[in-house]
């Protein structure tokens, strides 16, 4: 087990990557909570065949282990399951030493992590991460949020966890589709970061796939590195360096928002978003034209779509979802672009002409 080390200013925190650390939670969450208190397993129910484990190793090390289920799918972040989480916090008597172990992908641990950060006005929480987005990103940086009808991620909070695991056998039991979704926002860290990283996925791509999971450690560890030093280095996003994590994501948000996120899921949108700003940094000459050829050659590899042409989506529809996305700042949309494989700048007052033609090229109308 490799452990990775994260700064907040609500308290520091380790990421624990591996593999068979589910029957070592107990031992692992007696690093950061004291023995008796009560624990609220908070996981869906895909996640049934791990709970088992992990309940009985935490209440062999003592804690009073209790557990919630949520619907499966984003529906679960939303203030109606935030209040039914904290009603069964209530009713089984959480006081503010009690915590949460979040088992799940994104969806959990947002959900979950909310409620932590409210319930009695803040308790702790654990993620156990186990979907490959979840390992590499959502587990780590303290974000947490429930949706609005009118948005994604518009109520939420910056509350740590307490400690992350990610035990990368759980992603055996991963539906390929989730897997190879994930792989966008890991090529994202190739892209933005780490060309050692980039060059993996090419070489190793197919075993990937395959769910090869000395692969995948290796992927996970890289990825949860970078993402661990960036969100230690820029907690709240606002010296710039977190932002980069956002890589195709100001496009992926203007898709997802005109599909109504129907038909895609999220790292399929990203995909799509940063194979549109790489063709865009080529256009407008801030790196070579051989990037983006690059970059779509490893995401068709993993079985990523790069076009939105089967969607009959409008150009001027999708940049008006854009321009409403909560990540531009002031008004103006920034993207963020690569200069080559491994280095990003933060661009804008980009000509929304050339913005048009780019989702134009990608198969808008
Ligand atoms: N907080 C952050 O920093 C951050 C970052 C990125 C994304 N997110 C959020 O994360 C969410 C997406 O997360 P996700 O991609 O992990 O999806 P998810 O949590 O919905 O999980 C995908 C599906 O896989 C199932 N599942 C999870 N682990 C499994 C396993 N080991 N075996 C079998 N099935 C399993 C889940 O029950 C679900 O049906 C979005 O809501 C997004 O907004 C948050
Ligand atoms: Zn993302």
């Amino acid at each position: 087990m490799k452990m990775i080390p994260v700064k907040s200013s609500k308290g520091n925190y380790k990421i624990c990557v591996g593999q068979a650390l589910l029957p070592k939670t107990g031992a692992l969450v007696s690093g950061v909570f004291s023995p008796g208190v009560r624990l609220m397993i908070v996981s869906q129910k895909n996640l049934a065949p791990y709970l088992k484990t992990i309940a009985a190793s935490l209440s062999k090390k003592g804690f009073e282990v209790h557990s919630h289920t949520l619907p499966d799918g984003e529906i679960a972040k939303s203030g109606a399951e935030l209040f039914r989480l904290s009603r069964a916090l209530l009713a089984k008597g959480f006081e503010r030493r009690d915590g949460i172990v979040a088992v799940g992908g994104g969806v959990v641990s947002d959900l979950a992590g909310f409620a932590a950060s409210v319930y009695l006005r803040g308790i702790r929480y654990v993620n156990v991460a186990t979907t490959l987005l979840a390992q590499v990103d959502s587990s780590i940086g303290g974000k947490t949020a429930i949706d609005l009808q009118e948005g994604k991620n518009l109520v939420g909070s910056f509350w740590p966890p307490a400690l992350v695991i990610s035990d990368v056998q759980t992603l055996r039991s991963l539906p390929l589709r989730e897997l190879s979704a994930s792989l966008g926002e890991v090529i994202k860290y190739g892209v933005i970061r780490d060309p050692a990283l980039f060059r993996f996925l090419e070489q190793s791509g197919k075993k990937i796939l395959r769910k090869d999971l000395a692969a995948i450690e290796k992927v996970v560890l890289a990825c949860a590195r970078i993402k661990a030093g960036v969100v230690s280095r820029d907690e709240f996003e606002t010296k710039g360096e977190r932002a980069i994590l956002n890589y195709g994501h100001t496009f992926a948000h203007g898709i997802e928002g005109s599909l109504e996120y129907q038909g895609l899921v999220h790292g399929e949108a990203v995909a799509i978003g940063m194979m549109m700003a790489a063709q865009l940094a080529a256009d407008l000459d801030l790196c070579d034209e051989a990037l983006p050829w690059r970059q779509m050659k490893l995401l068709v590899a993993t079985k990523l779509p790069v076009s939105i042409k089967r969607f009959n989506l409008k150009a001027d529809a999708i940049l008006k979802t854009m321009m409403k996305d909560k990540k531009k700042s002031q008004g103006t949309l920034r993207f963020v672009l690569p200069r080559r494989i491994g280095q990003v700048t933060i661009e804008k007052n980009i000509p929304l002409e050339k913005v048009r033609r780019i989702l134009r090229l990608a198969g808008a109308k």
